[in-house]
């Protein structure tokens, strides 16, 4: 029996949104302090929807699992959707997330919101 659910290896196995966009709208990269993983989204808007989102994640099997999943989810919502997607929502598609390792599954969320508010100039 694996560590993890066979949809969160699925994505770790053979993620679909791995790579970066050359002309993507907007791009945002961050990372988990506690243990200095990144991961950086690109991501292509095209009337006001996700046309496409790719990511480039360096870090734990969590964090490139949640990175792929959320992409998975993200794309094709409107901008204000994927604005909306919280950090429950990754921990919930993944299966549920030990205490412990959440913020490895979150930094996907954060990330995504901190591209996305780039297009509208929030901090
Ligand atoms: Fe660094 Fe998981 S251990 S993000």
């Amino acid at each position: 029996m694996s560590l993890y659910p066979d949809k969160v290896m699925e994505h770790i196995k053979n993620p679909k949104h791995s790579g970066s966009i050359a002309n993507a709208t907007v791009v945002a990269d961050n990372g988990n302090p506690s243990c200095g993983d990144e991961l950086k989204y690109y991501i292509r808007i095209e009337n006001g929807l996700i046309a496409e989102i790719k990511h480039e994640a360096r870090g734990c099997a969590i964090s490139r699992a949640a990175a792929d999943l959320l992409a998975e989810m993200a794309e094709g919502k409107s901008v204000q959707e994927a604005l909306s997607l919280t950090h429950e929502d990754i921990i919930s598609a993944m299966g549920g997330i030990s205490e412990g390792r959440r913020a490895c599954a979150t930094l996907s969320v954060d990330v995504l919101q901190e591209a996305l508010n780039k297009l509208y100039n929030l901090p």
